[in-house]
């Protein structure tokens, strides 16, 4: 099983700005394990070309934005985060390239396992015989 989606965070707010909630059983189906930030991503970067065995993760540009290219072995898809309301989800074998950072992005990943180096694919032929 491989999937992704983008998800919506209700979004609370008052006149002095935005505040938005994440909790396990809410809006994440998950277990957080590990939270991680990309910043400062210099111009031009693409990051990610890996694929997860076992991982759930929810990725969210709460600051600037960024492009996802997902990859299920069949169909390539570019998603764009550009919103602090809206998160990625992707669950299971998707390759993800990350590409067109602005030069403000913060994006914040919540994950529900510990980094793993032995859980990545990072060699595209490798993920296509996986999925096989
Ligand atoms: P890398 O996998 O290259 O990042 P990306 O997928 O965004 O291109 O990770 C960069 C470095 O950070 C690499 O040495 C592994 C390390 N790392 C951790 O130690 N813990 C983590 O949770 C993550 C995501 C990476």
């Amino acid at each position: 099983m491989a999937s992704y989606e983008l998800v919506s965070f209700q979004t609370l707010g008052d006149e002095r700005g935005s505040l938005i909630a994440i909790e396990k059983g809410y809006n994440v189906p998950f277990d957080i394990k590990r939270v991680y930030y990309i910043f400062d991503t210099k111009k031009g970067v693409q990051r990610g070309f890996h694929a997860h065995k076992n991982l759930e993760q929810i990725a969210i540009a709460v600051k600037g934005s960024c492009s996802f290219v997902l990859d299920d072995g069949n169909q390539r898809e570019e998603k764009i985060l550009d919103n602090p309301n809206q998160g990625l989800y992707i669950e299971g074998l998707i390759w993800r390239e990350m590409k067109n950072f602005s030069e403000d992005c913060v994006l914040v990943v919540l994950a529900s396992e510990h980094y793993d180096e032995s859980d990545y694919i990072r060699d595209y032929n490798k993920f296509l015989e996986v999925i096989k």
